[in-house]
């Protein structure tokens, strides 16, 4: 049975954190509750007892004999601080151990993931950016909060991510081959494209593509959990983004392609994958509104396409003979003309001169949409791995793998 300690400290999205300890439960977790003592002026103690099934771990003086300062942090699976006050950002950083949640951030043996929230100002002071930085440093996942509503009218960044999305995150980290993979992608900043573009025709209408954003969004949870920090070039997706990467949105391969650009030149990144699905061809458009039966009189309407620009290949063309960022493009593929999947891989593999190309046939709209997949990942020594019907996160995962194998 997996075990986890859920840290809950002093801010006004505490209740938030009732929403997930029954996620938590509701997977099948063991969740012993840490709050701090001014978490238990937002919610109290019978509420997190209740629902954990257990009780309510408050301060390092009761139950003394068993030592919770020190039981706790070891024989948890992994420590969960959700909301994370500035406060305890600041303590956590200093290795400061003046209750009991911060003596178990420092005897805890498992991953830590923490979720700060709180007021704009308060986030964005160097004092705590300085403070999550050390402690990204130290190997905790320190999720960036989400920019949105705060407590009263006003917003910014600084909201609790959904707690649902932080429950993925918890259970990505705790899939029985984290023990395995660690943090070994600590210290690696990647750039990910996800989703799929969409070119207008006309006001109203245009044209998209299946794409669902999971592969890409598994590639940044798994990323996150191994370490990394992640931004998101995202197009037109319906699934909830992941939380802890910047986000990027855009809706055509035009401004994809832009926002790639930036994202290369202003992070510096050691890694880029181009898992969107990109469209190739685009819409002339008239630039007239809205295209009606009546302005045609009755004539067929014209669909004229013109090619896009192929984002991959000029990604690759402008690294030139620099060794970062790698480069991984993503094809879906349906063979044809007695053609494997393989070969047509190779083959593109060659064309945009990437380092390595992950390939999925997609024939009969297969993969799109769906939660499983089948992956071939090629480099140019050829063929690394063939997945067959693998969750997108265990695909993901064998991207990482060989990836940070060949470092
Ligand atoms: C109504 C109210 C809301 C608060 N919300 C937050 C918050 O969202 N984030 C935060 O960092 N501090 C917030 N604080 C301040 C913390 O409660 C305060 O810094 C406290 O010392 C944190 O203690 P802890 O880190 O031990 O839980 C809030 C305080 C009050 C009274």
């Amino acid at each position: 049975m997996t075990e986890i300690v859920l840290g809950v400290t002093g801010g006004i999205a505490a209740y938030k954190a009732v929403t997930l300890l029954r996620e938590l439960r509701e997977s099948g977790v063991d969740v012993t509750v840490v709050p701090t003592s001014s978490a238990l002026n937002f919610v109290g103690e019978p509420t997190w007892a209740a629902l954990s099934g257990r009780p309510v771990a408050t301060d390092v003086w009761t139950a003394a004999q068993d030592v919770p300062h020190v039981r706790l942090g070891q024989q948890a699976d992994a420590v969960v601080i959700a909301p994370a006050t500035a406060d305890f950002l600041a303590r956590a950083a200093h290795g400061i151990a003046n209750d009991l949640l911060t003596n178990v951030l420092l005897t805890a043996h498992g991953p830590v993931i923490i979720a700060p929230a709180m007021h704009t100002e308060m986030w964005q002071h160097p004092a705590t950016q300085a403070n999550v930085r050390t402690l990204r440093e130290r190997g905790a996942i320190v999720l960036d909060p989400d920019d949105g509503r705060l407590t009263g009218a006003d917003s910014g960044p600084g909201r609790l991510p959904d707690p649902s999305l932080i429950a993925d995150m918890v259970r990505e980290l705790l899939r029985s081959d984290r023990s395995r993979t660690g943090l070994d992608l600590a210290g690696t900043h990647i750039v990910i494209s996800a989703g799929g573009t969409q070119e207008p025709w006309d006001d109203v209408r245009f044209l998209g593509n299946r794409s669902s954003g999971r592969q890409g969004f598994a590639l940044a949870r798994t990323a996150l959990a191994r370490g990394a920090s992640v931004t998101l070039v995202v197009g037109n997706t319906e699934d909830p983004v992941p939380p802890g990467c910047t986000v990027i949105e855009i809706g055509t391969a035009e401004e994809l392609r832009v926002a790639m650009h930036d994202a290369i030149a202003g992070q510096d990144p050691d890694v880029v994958v181009m898992a969107a699905a990109v469209a190739d061809f685009r819409p002339v458009t008239s630039g007239e509104g809205k295209i009606t039966k009546e302005s045609l009189d009755g004539a067929a309407p014209q669909l004229i396409l013109e090619q896009t620009t192929d984002v991959l290949a000029e990604i690759v063309a402008k690294r030139g003979s620099a060794t970062r960022p790698v480069v991984v493009g993503f094809a879906a593929e349906t063979p044809h003309d007695g053609e494997t999947l393989a070969e047509r891989a190779q083959a593109k593999l060659a064309r945009k001169g990437c380092d390595y190309l992950v390939a999925n046939e997609v024939s009969g709209g297969a993969v799109f949409g769906e939660s499983s997949t089948s992956i071939l990942i090629l480099s140019a020594e050829g063929e690394r791995a063939h997945l067959t019907g693998v969750s997108k996160a265990d695909a993901a995962d064998g991207l990482w793998d060989i990836i940070t194998a060949d470092r």
